[in-house]
């Protein structure tokens, strides 16, 4: 077989990515970044920066779907003599004696080496701060002194991206800057409403800088070779309007070995509004002052990295498993808790194929996110669920996204996602099982943020569930809205012009017959959650504990809640029953008629997977073969080399009554794309059904380390994260990845895995452990800190699938597989 090229490989120890050639098939990126600084950096250095909201506070700019592909970005050009060069290769390209790019948790480190010199500048953002720091360290490994010419380079946003990219004739006249000392500010529009100013700092004495970026680059000249670092000499320019840089220009001797560090921090400054100016026109530089000062030697800025490493370590040892197997443990351990974290911070904000502008933070997918981080930062998943709670309307129904600056809901897309409700049962149960904190539920929520209108969270529940029961069609299943999961199943749009969005556009939905069991499975599912959730209330309410504050939940009779969601629960399972199965699986959703969709029936797209996954999950009809057949159905006709298409056969024309799903090309996107988000329902429906080895293949199939060397070159995207999608078997090049970073799979793939193959599940009274392997899987152990405790957990599989004979806490026999949650450190055995 031909040799695969490889781009790069995995350093478990560093936690690290470590990518050794700079043309990758694509950029392969890192985030920086935990709370309200974050950056985007690729393995060339390009990406850039923001403050809280890729949208509204663009802190630097970058241009997407550029020509070359990932131009911009934070840029040092060394100049030795004749020969210029950057560290990570781009943009100059020349080519390099060495280059590496370490991408490990929150930081990246870019290497480059060039005739004796050895240039490693290491990024990140520091916990708490609103900084980027960029230590550069030059050395010289050579025997002659070495007199180097050092620029540095940034590109301001206007702030705003969207209108940063297209209202020009406004733009090109509101560009400011000041210059002090080794400080570059950035202040446009600082004069009138903003309050906010960013700065480019070095820690040394500049000999020159330049803040106008044609003065820099030269009309006529590119970043590869702007003409300034060309010639060896700033030109101390001053921006007024067009586009403002920062470039800091450095005369660096070094002799033979000698090294040093240059600390650049890239900052921003939120000022009160009657301290904005120090003097007319100037602004206040106080805080800029002491951020700078906090961060001003290499001393204090190792010891902030130093705290963002021991940070990581104490996330990542929440959960720890050692299976003796480095592809699951790597990805287990590092890697797919690490992407969790990244889609807690943007949710589907930025990454490089959302270009920050696009969307907020989705109602669903921060729902469905939350079980990726919720172990790792409770008290930040609590908040974000009150967030997201806060855009619902008082009928249940709920923003689609919502913007993370102002935290209100986005009235460009509106709402009217009928599965969107349910997401919020799914994220609240998951925050409780992890913490036992029920007083969650006593927070007072509001409606679409208006002050006045605040409920308890509980009572939000309750209207989420009652949104799906008040929302039936003809078959007693829920109706879809404007789509379900999938936003591209558009079944009420009817649309034949190309200028209306799929997803806002509504044409038809009075007297709509369109249903989903997507949606069915999805209810059933959080339904049995939620009458779980009330009964567990009630046995508390009488028993241990009662702290509910409100007068509300102090009387609510929790039981009879549970029974009356019960019920509904038992209808939807006999509708799905009676109306939802198609003989050899379940079908997908009813059209605006009433006709099927994802039936034997069909011409195309006979069989989809979102239903079987949400059905399988939910066990409907599992007592009549249903949930095995359907199983059986995805490997037959939805499995291929690369994992589980969306629908198959793929669409071939675009269907007017079923919306933007059959305007994708085969075997892209929802067009019968490996959608990676939904494979894991299969998955976990395997679990259930206790098949560990159908459950496991489907499972490594995407699974990055798996197929990281397959997929260096053909994937394309980055091999240590899942992409949201695959291209599927009737694409044009299956196995291609796309959209990388920023997708519910991630969530979705560590809830698979750390909870129903490894099976240490979080439940309300301690931890439940049910296990679903392959054969094949040896003894493992996992450590798991939960709430105030602490466990050591060994499996024995002993080659069985599922099933667990006995548990042993401390040394005795437990009754059933609940280990009981008490404080302090515990051992416990497993066997299977
Ligand atoms: C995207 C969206 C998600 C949606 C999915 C399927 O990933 O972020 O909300 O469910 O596509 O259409
Ligand atoms: C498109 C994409 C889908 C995404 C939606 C919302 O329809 O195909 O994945 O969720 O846009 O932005």
């Amino acid at each position: 077989m031909e040799q695969q090229k490889r781009y790069g490989h995995f350093d478990d120890n560093n936690r690290e990515y470590v990518i050794t050639d700079p043309q990758t098939p694509w950029p392969w990126i890192n985030y920086l970044g935990n709370e309200d600084f974050f950056s985007l950096i690729s393995n060339t250095a390009g990406g850039y920066s923001f403050y809280k909201d890729a949208k509204f506070r663009r802190i630097t700019r970058y241009r997407y779907n550029n020509v070359p592909m990932d131009n911009g970005g934070r840029y040092f050009y060394i100049k030795d003599g004749d020969t210029v060069w950057n560290p990570g290769w781009k943009p100059c390209k020349t080519p390099l004696d060495f280059y590496e790019c370490r991408h490990g948790m929150s930081y990246t480190r870019v290497t480059g080496r060039k005739n004796g010199v050895e240039a490693s500048v290491l990024f990140f953002v520091p916990l708490k701060k609103w900084a980027e720091v960029q230590k550069l360290t030059l050395k010289n490994e050579s025997n002659e002194v070495k007199n180097l010419k050092l620029f540095s380079f940034e590109e301001w946003c206007l702030w705003n991206a969207a209108t940063d990219m297209e209202n020009f004739q406004r733009n090109f006249s509101t560009g400011e800057v000041e210059i002090e000392g080794s400080t570059i500010y950035h202040k446009t529009e600082y004069r009138e409403r903003r309050n906010h100013y960013a700065f480019y700092h070095v820690n040394t004495e500049i000999q020159g800088f330049d803040t106008d970026r044609e003065t820099f680059v030269g009309l006529y000249n590119e970043f590869a070779d702007p003409q300034v670092v060309m010639e060896g000499r700033p030109r101390n320019s001053h921006a007024h309007g067009w586009s403002p840089i920062a470039s800091h220009y450095i005369e660096v001797t070094l002799k033979p070995g000698e090294s040093k560090d240059f600390v650049f921090l890239l900052g921003y400054i939120e000022n009160e509004q009657d301290k904005k100016f120090s003097a007319p026109q100037v602004i206040n530089k106080d805080k800029a002052h002491a951020l700078i000062a906090e961060l001003d030697t290499t001393a204090k800025v190792d010891k902030a990295f130093a705290e963002l490493c021991e940070y990581w370590d104490a996330l990542l040892n929440i959960y720890k498993v050692r299976t003796g197997n480095d592809k699951l443990d790597r990805m287990v351990n590092i890697w797919n808790q690490y992407q969790c974290m990244v889609t807690f911070n943007f949710s589907r904000s930025a990454s490089f194929f959302e270009s920050g502008v696009g969307r907020g933070m989705g109602f669903r997918d921060s729902n469905q996110d939350l079980v990726g981080f919720v172990h790792q930062i409770p008290p930040r998943a609590r908040q974000r669920i009150i967030d997201i709670a806060s855009t619902q309307f008082p009928d249940g129904g709920c923003y689609h996204q919502y913007q993370p600056l102002t935290k209100r809901g986005n009235n460009d897309i509106g709402g009217g996602f009928n599965d969107d409700p349910c997401w919020l049962i799914f994220g609240t149960v998951a925050y409780i099982k992890e913490t036992g904190d029920f007083s969650i539920l006593d927070e007072m929520v509001p409606f679409d943020n208006q002050p006045g209108s605040e409920v308890t969270l509980f009572e939000h529940l309750k209207i989420s569930m009652d949104h799906v029961i008040k929302n039936l069609g003809p078959h007693m299943l829920p109706l879809i809205g404007r789509a379900d999961w999938n936003d591209c199943l558009n079944l009420n749009c009817f649309s034949w012009d190309p200028n209306e969005s799929f997803q806002t556009t509504e044409n038809v939905s009075e007297g709509t017959k369109a249903e989903s069991l997507m949606i069915a499975g999805l209810f059933v599912v959080t339904g049995k959650d939620y009458v779980a959730l009330c009964n567990k209330i009630e046995e508390l309410k009488n028993g241990k504990i009662d702290n509910f504050n409100s007068s509300t939940l102090k009387s609510f009779n929790f039981s009879a809640e549970a029974e009356r969601m019960q019920k509904a629960v038992d209808a939807m399972i006999e509708a799905v029953k009676k109306h939802g199965w198609d003989g050899e699986w379940y079908l997908r959703a009813y059209d605006f008629y009433g006709n099927k969709i994802g039936s034997n029936e069909c011409e195309e797209a006979k069989i989809f997977i979102e239903s079987q996954g949400w059905c399988t999950m939910a066990e409907i009809g599992a007592e009549d073969g249903m949930v095995a057949k359907s199983l059986d159905s995805c490997k037959k006709y939805l499995e291929c080399e690369h994992g589980m298409v969306l629908n198959n056969p793929a669409f071939t024309k675009y269907i007017y009554e079923y919306g933007e799903i059959s305007s994708y090309p085969e075997g892209y996107k929802e067009n019968a794309g490996i959608f990676c988000h939904n494979n894991p329902w299969v998955i976990i429906g395997e679990c259930i059904a206790g098949r560990g080895n159908d459950a496991w293949s489907h499972y490594a199939k995407i699974l990055p380390s798996y197929v990281e060397e397959k997929y260096q070159t053909l994937h394309k995207v980055e091999p240590y994260v899942n992409c949201q999608m695959v291209a599927g078997k009737d694409a044009f090049k299956p196995g291609e990845g796309k959209n990388s970073w920023l997708t519910g799979t991630a969530a979705w793939m560590w809830y698979t895995v750390s909870e129903f193959i490894l099976g240490i599940k979080p439940d309300y009274d301690g931890i439940r452990i049910d296990p679903c392997l392959p054969e094949t899987a040896g003894d493992y152990t996992v450590n798991r800190k939960f709430r105030d405790a602490e466990y050591e957990i060994t499996i024995h599989p002993n080659g069985q699938q599922k099933g667990v004979k006995s548990v042993t806490l401390d040394g005795q026999k437990i009754d059933g597989t609940v280990i009981p949650y008490s404080a302090g450190k515990h051992t416990v055995e497993v066997v299977m």
